[in-house]
């Protein structure tokens, strides 16, 4: 998994990253280039399709914005503006939560409930309210505040005027167009595939590359690492795995399980109700608060960070690991129930020990050569 299946593959990661990193200061500009778009490199017919909806600007309504719109490349498929509420194509309408990384996410398993630990394990969106990524589809193209469009209908209607509609009917049918329902099922499918791509999770970072024996960490690497690791000190890997030996054979830096991790209320917040998570989702009181395990791949180009986007940069996040609960360094939690207080909030870790983890996360991003 975590081996380069194909230089061909790097060599367009590598060129994307590149560029998405010359361009990391002029990140909240919506007209960021990159050879990403149209590199079709090692997809299947079907995930063309799949990238093609996935950039395809017409398909909102009014048209203007994709997925990639939210999700770019260039910052692990996460909103390339930094930006802590995403705006829709309705201008001055936000979502009411940051937009997440999608690279990596194809690993998450169908929510379950895990007797043993006690906790929901996978789904999708930071709530795990869907299961599939093929389910997941509709949601963004149908809410008001994302794509706006009325009816599936509509976004079939789009697609079939697409200047991809040929290679659309001749993989699922040269009558597709004519079932809504059976068209928009190819639809949702093609996506998914593309989400499922090794575009969208190439592991390609130098961590992978240090896995792998072809690269050595720098000292300080080292040391974030051990910290990240260390069950008695950083206590990050607990929740955010950083080795390959698990169900998924890859290094995911997510066990896709759930926490109430205490975060503050966002001042900035589109809702000033308090966000109940996964508890309003299960109809589960002692789940409030809790939130996805997110992956840390990209993180360091996925900035604002957690289901508000609290904060924006990794120090200030993996200080609020370390001291929020020291009085005085941070607001109270805004969802006061089952807040994780035996991992995380009083880790007493040094300024060093901090700017050590943080120089790790940053060789979690993709595209390394
Ligand atoms: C206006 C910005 C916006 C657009 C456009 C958008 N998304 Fe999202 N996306 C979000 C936000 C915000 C969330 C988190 C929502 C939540 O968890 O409640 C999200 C969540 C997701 C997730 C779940 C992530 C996770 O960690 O479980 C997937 C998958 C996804 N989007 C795919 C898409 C696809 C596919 C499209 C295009 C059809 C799309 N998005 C368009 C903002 C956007
Ligand atoms: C008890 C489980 C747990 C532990 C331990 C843990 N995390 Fe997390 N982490 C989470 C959860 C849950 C979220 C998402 C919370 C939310 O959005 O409300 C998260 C989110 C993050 C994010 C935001 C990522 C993004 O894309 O928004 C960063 C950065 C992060 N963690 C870093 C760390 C670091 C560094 C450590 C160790 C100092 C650590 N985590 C320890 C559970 C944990």
């Amino acid at each position: 998994m975590k081996k380069f299946k194909n230089k061909f593959l790097v060599i367009a990661v590598t060129a994307f990253v590149m560029l998405a990193l010359a361009q990391c200061n002029k990140r909240d500009n919506e007209t960021i280039t990159y050879d990403f778009e149209h590199n079709l490199a090692d997809l299947n017919q079907i995930q063309i399709i799949g990238k093609k909806i996935f950039f395809d600007k017409n398909l909102s309504a009014p048209a203007g914005q994709s997925c990639a719109s939210c999700h770019n490349p260039s910052t692990g498929f996460s909103d390339p503006q930094l930006k802590t509420y995403s705006e829709g194509v309705v201008r001055g309408s936000f979502t009411n939560r940051n937009a997440p990384p999608l690279a990596y996410l194809s690993f998450s398993p169908v929510r379950y409930f895990d007797d043993v630990d006690s906790t929901f394990v996978g789904g999708l969106f930071l709530d795990g309210r869907v299961n599939t990524l093929e389910e997941q589809v509709r949601f963004p193209l149908l809410n008001h505040l994302e794509m706006n469009n009325s009816s599936i209908a509509e976004i079939v209607s789009k697609v079939s005027l697409a200047n991809y509609a040929s290679l659309f009917k001749n993989t699922f049918g040269k009558n597709i167009f004519a079932d809504t329902t059976a068209a928009f099922d190819a639809i949702s499918k093609a996506v998914a595939e593309f989400e499922r791509s090794e575009q969208v999770s190439p592991f390609s970072s130098k961590y992978d590359a240090y896995l792998a024996g072809e690269t050595s960490l720098s000292a300080q690497e080292i040391r974030g690492l051990q910290l990240f690791n260390d069950t008695a000190k950083g206590k990050c890997a607990n929740c955010h795995p950083s080795d390959d030996d698990n169900d998924f054979g890859a290094a995911l830096f997510t066990d896709f399980t759930y926490d109430n991790v205490g975060l503050p209320h966002n001042p900035n917040a589109t809702s000033a109700q308090p966000d109940l998570g996964l508890g309003d989702i299960v109809n589960n009181s002692l789940m409030n608060g809790q939130f996805k395990v997110p992956s840390l791949r990209n993180v360091a180009v996925s900035a604002p960070y957690f289901h508000n986007g609290y904060f924006d940069n990794l120090n200030d996040a993996a200080r609020f690991y370390s001291e929020r609960d020291v009085p005085g360094k941070f607001p109270a939690p805004e969802v006061n129930q089952n807040v994780n207080k035996e991992e995380l909030g009083n880790l007493n870790l040094t300024v060093q020990e901090i700017d050590d983890i943080v120089a790790f996360l940053k060789t979690l991003t993709d595209g390394f050569q």
